[in-house]
């Protein structure tokens, strides 16, 4: 659909009459910042929160026109934001290395170089659009790979969803196969005509996507910080000290630099706006760099532990006054949802004897992040006039999370029961713009029709293993 196409349903006033939960503030530094409505309503207008908060306050609102949509025994929150992921890698999701430089080398470079091709380009990038919305994602700061149509296929398929999308075409001169290489003259050249074709077009906006220091040289990043200068509204997405070896590598590379992260301070790569993944072997210096420079830090719990990578600090990087943010990281990430990635970062936390409870990873997952990227006069909560992204959780999607959320005592203990037993089967609508894109049971449907006549004329066909 067109960014300017407009649906009869997009003008329509929907009230969801829901348990309701949207975030004024960080719950770990103001009081009450957390609102949470039992009986709650959500009003959507031509794509926008018209009002939300408790139902006996707002009835009066929902005139005569307006549909009513009951999900009483259903949990209404903000869009997922997911703050790093790679689409061209779902088809690689779950693929065993012992690493990440290894996994780069014998998964995901051969599996990117396949994006030369527009076909399936297309075709991923609308599986993957479909599989964030059936994850409760309704924005991603997404990777793609070098080839410029890559970036193309994704905010194409996006912008059919009206997805508020932030993605961008990878840079990479060296030290990956030559199939998969730009150079600092056409990566500027495709990323400035991209920025022209993509950013701001409807919901969808880019980002400056330099994969990691290693994969450019000093010329590239040059660049990079030319073109960040130029547009000092775009995104800038890399990955940061990720993994030790990795971490040794780059000192190889870049030496005089004090750190790893001083190499992208060096090219003006650290900003508002500026997301980096990992941020795993970092020190106080750094984290005091990224503070100064309102530069995020995105965790990618599942990606961390699948690749054995460490542990982020949370509470350093807290204290520090760091903006936070989480991720999944696909296809090093193991799961899509963002529900799972809570889980992982609560156990990552724990392990250095922090408690992150579920509200804070909620608000950090919605409100928090909308904050860390500068997007939060638009979404992240159902704040009078935001675009109405958002979700609809079923506590009652399995019987083990029915029979635990049927005793919570809290909302933390409700919030926690989805955090450490949720994943998509717990997202029972999601909406964009205030139209749902994504119903649970349609789609189960959808699969087991397929599923069951593709069956005989398709068997699994698993190679030998080396
Ligand atoms: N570092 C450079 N590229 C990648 C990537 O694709 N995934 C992860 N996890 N780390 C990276
Ligand atoms: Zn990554």
């Amino acid at each position: 659909m067109s960014q300017t196409a407009k649906r009869d349903s997009d003008t329509k006033r929907t009230a969801y009459r829901a348990q309701l939960l949207t975030f004024k503030g960080d719950p770990a530094r103001e009081q009450d910042a957390a609102v949470f409505d039992e009986d709650g309503v959500l009003i959507v207008e031509d794509g926008r929160v018209v009002a939300a908060g408790a139902y006996s306050a707002l009835s009066g609102q929902i005139t005569p026109d307006t549909q009513v949509q009951d999900r009483r025994d259903k949990v209404i929150v903000p869009g997922f934001i997911d703050t790093h992921i790679h689409y061209p890698q779902t088809d690689m999701i779950a693929s065993p290395a012992p690493g990440l430089l290894p996994w780069l080398e014998t998964y995901t470079f051969p599996t990117e170089r396949r994006f030369s091709d527009p076909e399936y380009a297309a075709d991923t990038a609308n599986f993957f659009c479909d599989e964030l919305l059936a994850s409760g994602t309704t924005t991603a700061l997404v990777y793609c790979t070098v080839h410029k149509g890559s970036a193309d296929a994704l905010f194409t398929a996006s912008e059919a969803r009206n997805m508020r999308m932030i993605a961008g075409k990878v840079l990479m001169d060296r030290n990956c196969p030559e199939f998969l290489r730009d150079t600092a003259q056409s990566g500027y050249d495709d990323s400035a005509e991209l920025i022209e074709r993509w950013h701001n077009r409807g919901r969808q906006l880019y980002a400056l996507t330099p994969r990691f220091a290693p994969t450019s040289t000093e010329a590239q990043l040059e660049a990079c910080g030319v073109l960040a200068r130029e547009h000092p509204d775009v995104f800038i997405q890399s990955h940061v000290a990720e993994n030790v070896d990795e971490v040794k590598w780059v000192a190889e590379l870049f030496p005089g630099h004090r750190s790893y992260l001083d190499i992208y301070d060096h090219y003006g790569l650290l900003r508002s706006r500026a997301v980096y993944g990992h941020c795993i072997h970092l020190d106080a210096e750094d984290r005091k760099r990224m503070a100064q420079t309102n530069t995020v830090a995105s965790h990618c719990p599942t990606s961390n532990f699948f690749l054995g990578s460490g542990l982020f600090d949370f509470e350093k990087a807290d204290e520090a006054g760091v903006p936070i943010a989480l991720a999944t990281d696909v296809g090093g990430g193991t799961s899509f949802s963002m529900l799972q990635t809570m889980n992982e970062a609560h156990k990552v936390a724990r392990l250095s004897g922090f408690h992150l409870t579920a509200t804070r990873m909620f608000w950090l997952a919605t409100a928090g992040a909308a904050k860390a990227l500068n997007l939060d006069d638009k979404i992240g909560t159902l704040a009078p006039q935001s675009e109405a992204d958002f979700i609809v959780l079923d506590p009652s999607a399995t019987p083990l999370l029915k029979r635990r959320t049927s005793r919570v005592q809290s909302l933390e203990e409700l919030l926690f029961a989805f955090a450490l037993l949720g994943d998509d089967r717990a997202i029972f609508e999601t909406y964009a713009a205030g139209q749902r894109v994504h119903q649970r049971d349609e789609k189960r449907e959808r699969f087991a029709a397929q599923a069951s006549s593709t069956a005989l004329t398709s068997p699994c066909k698993p190679r030998a293993a080396s």
